[in-house]
């Protein structure tokens, strides 16, 4: 199967490629949610290349939740500049999907009030300096369940093809999955099957608010490297209770889609990274084969040429996620369409004052971006 041609979702809609730019945050939206010119450039931009979907930066579904600076999907006063978004990420026809998510115990005291951070049990994360959240209430855990529902609607009156479910990378759809972080032991916590109901809430939630037509995808951490988390054996059970709400796609969260390396919770981007937990299997081909063909499955992590996203599809994958490689080179896709590749950007200029304008990348973004060394490669 080639990478070039188009996929048909379960409700429909037709993808004209496997190339989807991944979801991207730049840090870099105002105060009340809202996304400013120079952030819609920096995705206007990388879209016009011809990627068969844009997925959104994560928005936040409740102001309590937010772990960043970031866009917001919470009520509707943004339904203005989330249409403005959706417009620009179709710059050159591909489908537009909002990422959605709430920050739980990794939302970010600065922006929420310390005494508002909630998450599934009060347990601190594993980040340097967190602070234990409380433990919600089942009415708080209903609530947030709403509020995904209630951000799947706005995203259909906006204008969007679809709407994406943060399940991974440690906010609270994960949280709530991981027997790190919930010691509940009502209806959302202790087993396995259990510890599944927020996310297949959650999901149902997004689906039925949007309609059978509309895209509904779910993006998940395939395991936890950490020793007492979920295994990948957990993630595949739940990718398939997942495909029986007749999701569109399953994308797999990972830094490096060869390597089987989810980021751990510290958010350690360099250097060593503890491997006790890591499966020989891989991920994309794992939920592969659960999911067998009910939904799509989109691969994630170090894609930088076509040859990657070639062997991610080998590995099972419908789709691939493209990353840090559009960050560092908008015209990533165009260069590969053309065979151009030897002339894609490998990294971000050295000189910090040359990235913004070169790239189209809003000032706070590039900060964001050097901010964890390692991350992003430079030049
Ligand atoms: C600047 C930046 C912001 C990101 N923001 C999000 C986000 O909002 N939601 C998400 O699920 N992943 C986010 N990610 C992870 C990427 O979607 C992707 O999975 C990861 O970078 C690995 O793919 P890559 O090697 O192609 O970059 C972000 C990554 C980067 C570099």
């Amino acid at each position: 199967m080639s990478v070039w041609s188009s996929l048909k979702f379960n409700c429909g809609r037709e993808i004209a490629n496997r190339f989807v730019i991944a979801p991207l945050t730049t840090d870099a939206s105002r105060e009340d949610g809202t996304a400013p010119d120079n952030e819609l450039e920096f995705v206007r931009r990388r879209a016009a290349s011809g990627f068969g979907a844009v997925i959104s930066s994560a928005a936040y579904v409740a102001e309590d939740g937010r772990s960043w600076q970031g866009i917001g999907a919470a009520h509707e006063g943004h339904l203005p500049s989330l249409r403005r978004l959706a417009e620009a990420m179709r710059a050159a026809g591909g489908l537009a999907i909002l990422q959605i998510y709430d920050g739980g115990r990794i939302a970010k005291p600065e922006l929420i009030g310390e005494q508002m951070m909630r998450a599934p049990s009060a347990v601190a994360s594993l980040r340097p300096g967190a602070r234990t959240p409380r433990a919600m209430t089942s009415d708080e855990v209903e609530n947030l369940i709403a509020s995904f529902r209630d951000a799947a609607s706005l995203a259909r009156k906006a204008g969007f093809d679809g709407v994406e479910i943060h399940g991974a990378n440690h906010y609270a759809v994960h949280q709530f999955f991981s027997p790190r972080a919930n010691r509940r032991d009502d209806k959302w916590g202790g087993t396995l099957a259990k510890r599944m109901n927020f996310p297949l809430a959650a999901a149902q939630a997004v689906r039925d608010a949007l309609g059978p037509k509309l895209i509904a995808g779910f993006r998940v951490t395939p395991f936890e490297v950490e020793a007492d988390g979920y295994t990948l054996e957990d993630a595949k059970l739940l990718c398939s209770e997942l495909a029986k709400l007749n999701l569109d796609y399953i994308s797999v969260s990972q830094d490096d889609y060869r390597m089987s390396r989810p980021a751990p919770e510290t958010r350690v981007y360099s250097g060593p990274v503890e491997r006790s937990n890591t499966p020989s299997e891989s991920p994309v081909t794992a939920f592969a084969r659960v999911i067998a063909g009910r939904s799509a499955v989109m691969a994630s992590g170090g894609i930088k040429t076509c040859a990657d996203a070639e062997g991610a599809i080998k590995l099972g994958a419908d789709l691939v996620a493209v990353g840090r490689a559009v960050v560092v080179d908008p015209e990533w896709l165009s260069k590969v369409r053309s065979k151009s590749e030897a002339s894609i950007l490998a990294g971000l200029p050295k000189e910090a004052s040359e990235i913004a304008g070169a790239l189209s990348i809003p000032p706070r973004m590039v900060e964001y971006l050097l901010s964890r060394p390692g991350w992003i490669p430079r030049l």
